[in-house]
């Protein structure tokens, strides 16, 4: 099965109060707003309401198919944002993404800034799950340590450091918008197929993996309590002159 279709049947969606808050800061709905990896669509069903018009850009086929089926009036663009970006699109009053700014290139605050009016905002969500029951978290943790699984921060708090420290964008302020979920242990499973370092592990360890996680929480009653915590950075251009737009 595909990994688009795990992703959305597993992944919880984001709450409608990340819409509030950026509508809030921009002071309008955007007319002309762009979404970075939309995925299947989970973040885009809550902000492409509050905007006049959303580009998605998505590079997974799969991903950009499922997003096409499950979310109307929007534009999907099947290519990955910086070579979207480098066809000089035209700017933009919201850049907005959710769980994918780990993903793209080191110049990514450079190229945001180029794609925003002077008014605009860039708007990033981050998320990180924890297990809410702290001896399987640390059961589950061993387990993933145990075939070398690259784990990434337990924080979102590097986003707004990454933004500070591009000097594209200032003042930045962050909202929590966390959301939980019980999963059984096929369903835990399921959801860590999902996980881009999974899919980093060859075939031998992804077993592996997938057998011991499902021991651990077979052994602790077979659920798991999980907290994604969620964290929303909003940020404008930091001084006229950081737009790099402007000649
Ligand atoms: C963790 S998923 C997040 C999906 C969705 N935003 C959500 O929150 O459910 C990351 C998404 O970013 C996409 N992606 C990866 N690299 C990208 C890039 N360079 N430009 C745009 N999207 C990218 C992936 O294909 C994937 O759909």
């Amino acid at each position: 099965m595909a990994t688009s279709t795990f992703y959305e049947e597993l992944r919880p969606g984001y709450p409608d109060s990340i819409a509030t808050a950026v509508t809030a800061r921009l002071g309008r709905r955007p007319g002309n707003a762009v979404e970075i990896g939309s995925g299947t669509g989970k973040a885009t069903r809550v902000i492409a309401p509050a905007t006049r018009g959303l580009v998605c850009v998505e590079p997974s086929p799969d991903m950009a198919r499922e997003l096409t089926q499950r979310v109307p009036h929007i534009t999907v663009v099947e290519a990955s944002w910086e070579e979207w970006a480098s066809t000089g699109p035209g700017t933009f009053e919201l850049v907005f993404g959710a769980m994918v700014w780990h993903l793209l290139p080191t110049q990514r605050s450079e190229i945001a800034a180029r794609l925003l009016t002077p008014d605009g905002i860039l708007a990033l969500v981050g998320r990180v799950n924890r297990v809410d029951d702290s001896s399987l978290e640390d059961r589950i943790n061993d387990v993933f340590r145990s075939v070398n699984y690259p784990q990434g921060p337990r924080h979102n708090d590097w986003i707004a450091d990454d933004l500070r420290g591009s000097g594209y964008f200032g003042p930045i302020t962050d909202s929590r918008h966390d959301v939980t979920q019980e999963l059984s242990t096929s369903d835990f499973c399921r959801l860590v197929t999902t996980f881009s370092p999974y899919r980093g592990l060859d075939p031998e360890g992804r077993r592996v993996l997938l057998d011991r996680l499902a021991e651990t929480v077979d052994e602790a009653g077979g659920s798991v309590p999980i907290t994604w915590i969620t964290t929303l950075f909003l940020a404008g251009l930091s001084t006229p002159s950081s737009y790099p737009g402007q000649v």
